[in-house]
């Protein structure tokens, strides 16, 4: 695989889609079978975390030790010297020195192209701010694949706040590739998805509409909600005007819906009894984290099983 900094879903064409879901299909059965392997066992993997990360952050350690790699990491700012005003350019470069592959997760939109415009190795965004989360869209549709058995011919709704969901954001991009799609955003009239999105799906042919409220949900096949991003709202007091009212129960689950998802974590936006439902995919969606993540940092290191 050509791609060595993946800072975009942009970047994850068919062909590339493809090869990561085959090799993460393959780390399954590593996992499986071995538990740890050595694959990468001369290399050092870096994980720059400045932002809360549970999954991504546990995910990609677990990968990188079942691989066999060693790991150095930051998580948060507060012992660092970003503290003192170090740059993330001048910070990245150092680490770069240090380590065979960056990990970033970082607070701001656009930081990740920086960061690996910085870096002398290979680099992977973990999430950069309300931009974009590449390895979870890579983590959703082999998800969906797996469920489904296909990606394509599928309806699929998005809430409930698609205007700051970097997780949203992602999988459109890599989904809009597929054939025959329909997307419907659910969200207050206030938390749209970015028109520039809209009009990019538009452009690849899917059906798109945008609807107020759970009740108006137009037969989806799957449902793929996350919360509310209370950390990047400018108004606290919108945050609180929505975050009871957006809430997906059993009652409101239109009887086309074969799979929900969710790159957690939950808050607010699904009902616990929703977690007794077949179809209800995001703690499996998580467990996925790791083949995929695997998969990555082998293919960004050049490595293969
Ligand atoms: N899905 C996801 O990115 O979760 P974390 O924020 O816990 O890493």
């Amino acid at each position: 695989m050509a791609l060595e900094k993946l800072t975009s879903a942009r970047q994850l064409t068919l062909p590339v889609l493809e090869e990561i879901f085959h090799v993460a299909e393959q780390m399954r059965q590593v996992c499986q079978k071995h538990g740890r392997i050595t694959l990468l066992s001369d290399k050092m993997i870096g994980l720059v975390f400045l932002e809360p990360s549970s999954r991504t952050l546990l995910s990609f350690q677990s990968a990188a030790q079942r691989l066999g790699a060693g790991i150095v990491f930051i998580q948060g700012v507060g012992s660092t010297s970003f503290e003192k005003g170090e740059s993330l350019s001048d910070a990245i470069r150092v680490f770069s020195g240090y380590c065979d592959l960056i990990v970033a997760r970082l607070p701001k939109s656009g930081d990740a192209q920086i960061a690996a415009d910085a870096s002398d190795v290979p680099f992977i965004n973990a999430g950069d701010g309300g931009n974009e989360h590449p390895t979870q869209s890579l983590v959703d549709t082999f998800t969906i694949r797996e469920e489904l058995g296909t990606l394509s011919h599928l309806n699929y709704a998005f809430g409930f706040d698609p205007l700051q969901s970097r997780s949203i954001h992602s999988l459109c991009m890599v989904l809009s590739q597929f054939e025959d799609l329909g997307f419907e955003f659910v969200s207050p009239p206030e938390l749209r998805a970015p028109k520039s999105l809209i009009q990019q799906c538009q452009e690849r042919g899917v059906r798109v509409r945008e609807s107020d409220r759970i009740a108006d949900l137009h037969s989806p096949d799957v449902i793929y909600l996350n919360r509310l991003q209370e950390e990047r709202f400018p108004d606290r007091a919108l945050f609180e005007k929505y975050r009871y009212e957006y809430r997906l129960t059993p009652e409101q689950i239109p009887t086309s819906a074969r799979l929900i998802l969710d790159p957690l974590p939950r808050v607010d936006e699904i009902a616990l009894e929703v977690d007794a439902l077949p179809i209800a995919g995001y703690f499996r969606q998580a467990r996925n984290g790791v083949y995929i993540r695997m998969a990555l940092l082998s293919m960004l290191l050049g490595r293969s099983l």
